[in-house]
């Protein structure tokens, strides 16, 4: 089998009518990332580029949360059998296609290419599980032994003595046998849906080598239909990744309350305290601890950073030997050095702050460019924006800024310079200055006890 012929395609433009939620099903999030993306890594690893993902509910939402995929549009939702119908005249030119359910996040490249070995060359096959409880699973028929077809959960006529093999919703067909029997699907069924599963007896009709994989009770091949089973799958990825992670020697206190991306990075040495969450794309360097009740979404951490409680950060860069929180705020594009300190109720934005500097308390810092070793007062507020626009605000290395300044953007603040407690600061400061821009105090005797 070429690689090159193999295109995946996933199928994700139902509606999730189960989840009784507004969100289209395959956006919904396990460990803070949508449904979609575990299953786009991986087919990615088996066939590379040649992905194609069927969206119809909700396809704005998708497209901008996926926003380099080939995507094909099912405006009509009528079942999975016609969602590859309209799939097949952009995939018509490979030998064979990977179909898989956009509601299976818990698969793995290893457990697709496990399959298509099995599968290898034949016409048509599917990937089948052994299920305690089949609940609402399409089973697989057998006679004397022989695969004789899918039937859906609800078109069972005898749903106590059903089999409890059933029909994970991963396939491998060969594009010609399918092109040949799509035509032929019918929705004469209970949901009145046209049935991707009805092509494993049409198959068998027409004589096409056609296999059940039976992929034992393999867990990462549950789909997700309903919020239970949402949560169920999270939790079987969530013990998956922090029991690896305890192996590769990452201390994760209490770890049943500690949620980590499987797209996460996180190095030896590491230790984590939970609860908190850990999503995206985020890396951690070794040494580093976060502590409990923290939230962090892509951001890359150097080493032997300290986290410290209730910090809240998202695509931030923090160097090396930082120490962050508790109660810091860092928002996209924050870029902390090493060694520097970020302190309680601090919110940094679209900033970087240079090593070894220090804005410990209560401070607002956007769109600034801070240098090495500054200190910035509790209180310092960069006002950034005149109501229309943001503005820039740079401090120069080893500046000073007293406690509860403003410094009204666009300004410049030079090396080495201080400036007083209480300054509304309008103007630039040059190097090695002492600005003070605040109203003079005077002390004059109380008017209440000038007589006595
Ligand atoms: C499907 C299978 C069932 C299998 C189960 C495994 C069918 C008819 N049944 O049932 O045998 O046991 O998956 O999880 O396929 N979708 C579209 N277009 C549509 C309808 C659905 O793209 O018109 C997508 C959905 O977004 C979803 C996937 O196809 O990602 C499967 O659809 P879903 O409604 O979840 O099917 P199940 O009832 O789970
Ligand atoms: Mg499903």
């Amino acid at each position: 089998m070429n690689i090159n012929k193999i295109a995946g395609v996933i199928l994700a433009a139902g509606k999730g009518t189960r989840m009784h939620s507004p969100m289209p099903k395959a956006m919904h999030p396990i460990l803070g990332s949508p449904m979609l993306a575990y299953v786009r890594r991986a087919l990615e690893a088996v066939v590379e580029n040649n992905i194609f993902i069927v969206i119809g509910h909700g396809a704005a939402q998708i497209k901008t949360a996926f926003p380099n995929e080939n995507f094909i549009m099912q405006s009509e939702q009528l079942g999975t059998g016609h969602a590859l119908q309209i799939a097949l005249s952009t995939v018509k030119n490979f030998e064979y296609i990977i179909v898989v359910n956009g509601d299976s996040p818990a698969v793995t490249s290893k457990t697709i290419q496990n399959f298509m070995d099995a599968a290898m060359d034949c016409d048509l096959a599917f990937a089948s599980i052994e299920l305690d409880d089949p609940a609402s699973y399409g089973r697989v028929m057998r006679k004397n032994g022989r695969l004789t077809g899918i039937v859906e959960a609800r078109d069972l006529e005898n749903p106590e003595c059903a089999p409890k093999e059933i029909n994970t919703g991963l396939y491998l067909f060969k594009v010609e046998c399918v092109q040949r029997l799509l035509p032929k699907l019918n929705c004469a069924n209970r949901s009145g849906e046209y049935y991707i599963t009805d092509l494993i007896a049409l198959g068998l009709n027409d004589n096409m080598d056609v296999r059940a994989i039976q992929c034992g009770h393999d867990e990462n091949l549950l789909g997700v239909n309903s919020p239970g089973e949402l949560i169920q799958t999270e939790e079987i990825m969530k013990e998956r990744v922090n029991r690896q992670l305890l192996r590769n020697g990452v201390i994760i206190h209490s770890p049943a309350s500690v949620m980590i991306s499987t797209f996460a990075r996180i190095a030896k040495g590491v230790e984590i305290y939970g609860p908190c969450e850990i999503f995206g794309m985020t890396q951690i360097g070794r040494g580093t601890r976060i502590e409990f009740n923290s939230s962090i979404r892509d951001c890359l951490i150097g080493e032997n950073v300290i986290i410290r409680p209730f910090s809240h950060l998202e695509n931030a860069i923090i160097g090396d030997e930082a120490i962050i929180g508790p109660y810091t705020r860092l928002r996209p594009q924050a870029e902390i050095g090493a060694g520097a300190h970020v302190g309680n109720f601090v919110e940094i934005k679209k900033t970087s702050l240079g090593e070894f500097s220090k804005a410990n308390h209560l401070s607002y810092l956007g769109d600034a460019q801070i240098g090495r070793g500054v200190n910035i007062g509790a209180g310092t507020i960069t006002c950034n924006y005149d109501g229309q626009k943001k503005h820039p605000t740079v401090i120069h290395d080893e500046a000073f800024i007293g406690s509860n300044s403003s410094l009204v953007a666009p300004v410049e603040i030079g090396a080495a310079s201080l400036v007083g407690a209480g300054s509304v600061i309008t103007q630039n400061v040059p190097n090695d200055a002492l600005a003070i821009a605040r109203g003079c105090q005077k002390n004059m005797p109380r008017r209440d006890i000038k007589n006595k």
